[in-house]
Formats: structure tokens, sequence, C-alpha cells
């Protein structure tokens, strides 16, 4: 979908749908005079009587306006100046353009859409996100992506960085949201390769054979159940001074988590293909970083495994003895995420990383304690974690710190192996999860996010379709990249 800047001037010129970012200070834009006055006045009087609101994301609809050379004249709201709510932005892009996106449309044009430079980043990407579906498979698609998106006063450089970042989250979404009968390690780790070629990096990938030659054994255990066949892929980029140690982002990948012998129910386990969404984020963060060339070295590494039942499948007192030489007593199959993780993060050892991060939809615990709409932070360097929360904070994404408390690993010690894949009962899961993942990664700066809620959305928001959401991407395309 083409995204471009467009003039002020000839703002009022014909489009199809014209839509207005209508904040508390609306008196003083002289869009809206502009606008008031080619409606004879409609414009101010709506708003005055309350009609129109300025409320953040709330939306009016004029079909036809008499004045103005447009289909329709979308207003949506953005609230105040004043301690704007850092997600509006992004929503408000994305809430228009879902709100239009029912038919088939051309030009559509934002106005009154003005801020720091990462709130338009975010309200362009927003947008691209608001008129992309989940549905892929269904022949009439509920959301329609328009032919063009212009937005007005912006210049070039702000639209075509918020089209990389609103292209890279549809990415994510795509391959989150792809069944788990069409994705699965070898299609996922096709998808990396092909990215990996659009982006003229280098891709490594480790097949079965080359993953027993490396003994991760933690990520075979889990892959056993499987007819698939498991893969680890590494992508690569340069960007930054060679030699200079990488920045290495890590990702879950398990393409379906039934749970295995500690089997799900149907409800929990009916939308387990978002259990690759880690491997997803990071994906996604790649495509737009290396788009952007940002200055740093970066690796990507993503774990890709089906969490199934077979007769050949792990069971429970199982030990599997992990890249590291660890040794793990299997308490729970469905515990499965951080076994693949413990490889991964061992791989990521090798390339002497400056610092880590995993993305990984990775304990339920997580969403108890914090809700749907919040990622987990936790880590081993407080710095690194407080650099992430400000960039997520900035982006309107929502993170929080939990406690990585010395206590929570006397929970994993093993009986008969050196540690165990669960905590005692269920309580603190998330950062018993931490914790377990903790042991792989020795002293580098690391900080595991736990995207089990947001990753994911069961029914729809007014700004996002149900399915994948792309959290978090562009938070660290944002944090890499200033
Ligand atoms: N993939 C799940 C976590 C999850 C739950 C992701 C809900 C997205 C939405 C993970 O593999 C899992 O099953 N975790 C268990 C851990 C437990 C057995 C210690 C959980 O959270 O119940
Ligand atoms: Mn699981
Ligand atoms: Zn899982």
């Amino acid at each position: 979908m083409l995204c471009e800047s467009f003039s002020n001037e000839l703002f009022l010129s014909a489009c199809d749908c014209l839509v207005v970012g209508l904040d508390n200070e609306w008196a003083k834009s002289e869009e809206i005079a502009k606008l008031d006055a080619a409606t004879n006045g409609l414009l101010k009087r709506l708003i005055e009587t309350e009609e129109i609101s300025t409320k953040p994301l709330k939306i009016t609809q004029i079909v036809a306006p008499a004045g103005l050379p447009v289909k329709l004249l979308l207003i949506i709201g953005l609230g105040s100046n004043e301690n704007r709510d850092p997600s509006v932005y992004s929503r408000a892009g994305s809430t228009a353009l879902k709100a239009i996106a029912s038919k088939k449309r051309g030009v559509v044009r934002m106005v009154g859409f003005q801020g720091t430079a990462i709130s338009l980043r975010g309200a362009i990407s927003g947008a691209m996100i608001g008129c992309v579906g989940q549905d892929l498979f269904r022949k009439e698609k509920s959301l329609h992506q328009p032919e063009c998106i212009q937005w007005v006063g912006l210049d070039a450089a702000t639209v075509q960085a918020g089209a990389i970042l609103g292209e890279a989250i549809n990415f994510t979404r795509r391959l989150v949201n792809l069944p788990p009968n069409y994705l699965y390690p070898e299609t996922l780790a096709d998808e990396a390769i092909q990215l990996g070629r659009d982006l003229s990096i280098a891709v490594e990938v480790w097949d079965r054979k080359r993953l027993e030659a490396e003994g991760c054994g933690a990520l075979l255990g889990v892959a056993r159940g499987s007819v698939r066949d498991p893969r680890l892929v590494i992508l690569r980029y340069d960007g930054g001074e060679a030699n200079a140690p990488p920045t290495v982002l890590v990702g879950k990948g398990v393409t379906f988590d039934s749970g295995g012998y500690s089997i799900k129910p149907t409800d929990g386990m009916l939308t387990m293909k978002c259990d690759m969404a880690g491997a997803a984020t990071v994906l996604g963060i790649m495509k737009a970083a290396v788009q952007f060339q940002v200055k740093h070295n970066l690796v990507a590494i993503i774990g890709l495994v089906e969490n199934l039942i077979s007769g050949d499948a792990f069971k429970l007192g199982d030990v599997l003895t992990a890249r590291s030489g660890k040794t793990i007593e299997i308490h729970n199959t469905d515990a499965e995420g951080r076994l693949v993780l413990a490889d991964c993060l061992n791989v990521a050892l090798d390339q002497k990383p400056a610092r880590i991060v995993d993305f990984a939809t990775l304990t339920g615990a997580c969403c108890v304690g914090l809700g749907l709409e919040i990622s987990g932070l936790m880590t081993n360097n407080e710095a690194w974690q407080n650099e992430i929360k400000k960039t997520a904070d900035a982006c309107g994404e929502y993170t929080w710190p939990l406690p990585m408390h010395s206590f929570f690993t006397e929970q994993i010690a093993g009986k008969i192996a050196d540690i165990k894949n669960v905590g005692e009962g269920r309580y603190g899961g998330a950062m018993t999860a931490a914790k377990f993942l903790e042991e792989f990664v020795t002293d580098v700066a690391w900080t595991h996010i736990d995207i089990a809620g947001p990753a994911f959305l069961d029914s729809p928001k007014s700004w996002c379709d149900a399915g994948g959401t792309g959290t978090l991407v562009r938070t660290f395309v944002e944090l890499l990249s200033s």
C-alpha cells in the first residue's frame, strides 16, 4: 500500500476519504479553520455541540459532506495535547483506517496529525496495521487496504519511515496469523530465508542433523513429538563497526503448542499457532532495522519446533541435556518454550554479544499478573531493561518489569538433574520461567520479554483485527535506530 506525504495547500482537493485528527486545541488549527469555512461552519458547530468529540479515538463519520470534494469525512479524537497517552497516535491511525477499510477505497488523506517524530511514525505505521486483517484465507475480506494513504504536511522521510515500520509489523502479524498446517518449522525457516534474500543479509539454517551435531538436546527434546523436523535459524546484519559485539535478538518459535503430554484443554490450545510470535517479532524487527540501515551489528536467532504428542514425544520425567551441558528434568511438557530458548540463548553466546533480548509467548502466568496488554520484562541488567522500557513507553507499547529474586532459582533446582523445567506450584510462573532462562545467559546483559498477552488478540479491537498484533516491533526498531 502506497504511503506518501501531501502538501498543506492542496489538502482540500478531491479524495475518497478525508481523515481529520482532532485534538483539544482544534480552535487554533489552520486546517480546521479551512475545513470549517469549506463546510459553511458545520465543523465548528458540531464540535461545539459535542456531536464531534475530541476524546481519544472517538470517531465521527460524515458521508458526502456538503462543500467538500470527498465521499467521506472521518474525524478522530486525539484528546489533550498535554499528558497524551503515547499509544493514542498509533491507535488513532489504525482506528481510523480500520473504520474505513470495510470497503475498497482509493485515496485516503490524513490531516491534523502533528507531534513528535516517533508518534508520527506510530500514526503512519498504525494506519497500515488498521486496514490489514487476519482473514488470510477468506474469499470476502472484511478489511481492504486503500490504494494510497496521504499524510498532509508531513515530510517524505517521516512517511517513508512510518511505512517501513508498518510493513514490518504487518509482516510479523501475517506470520502469526498463518495457520499451523501452513506455518511449521520448515516453512517458517523458508520465510526467514526469503526475508534474508530480500534484505541481502546472511541466513544460516540448522536442520535436525546440525542441531544434533550441535548438541541442542533441549530444543530437540521438544521437537521429538512431531513428524515435522525442527529448525534453528540465524540471520546476521552488519550495520555497525567491524567486530563490534552484536545485539542478539532471540525468538521463541513454537509453531504450535499442544502442551505435549501435559496437554492443553481445547480452549487453551485453539490459538496456540501464536506461540511462534517471538520468532515473528524478531524477523519483523530485522526487516525494518535492515531497511533503515541501523548502525548496529545484529544477529537474530529463532528456534522453531512444534510441540506435539506421539509415541516418541518427550515425557514427564525425561532428562534432556541442553547445548550448554546443563541437564534438565522435565516436569511439564507444556513448559516447552524455555527449553527451546535455552539452546537458542546458548547459541547466542557464541556470537560474543554486547546484549541479548529474547521475545517469547512464554507463560500464562505473565498474563495473569499483568493482563493481556502489557508485556513482562525480566533481566539480569537493569540498564538494558530500562533502555527498552523507555523506548516502549515512548512508542505507547506497554511493558512492565517483574522481579528476579534469587529465591526463584531455588524453585527450579532439579532432583536427578541440574534443573527442572517448572517452579514449585504455579505461583510466580513468569519469574521462574525467566530464572530458568537466566541459567543459560551467563553474565551477558540480557532482557527477557514475555509477550504471551499482547502478541495475540482473541477478539478484535477498534485499532487492530483479532490475531497477531506485531507488538514491540516498533519499539525495537526505534531503539536500534536511535
Ligand atoms: N505457550 C504457552 C504460554 C502461553 C499462554 C502463550 C497463553 C500465549 C497465551 C507456554 O508454552 C505454556 O504453556 N506455559 C505454561 C507453563 C507452565 C506449564 C509452567 C503455562 O503458562 O501454563
Ligand atoms: Mn506450552
Ligand atoms: Zn508455548
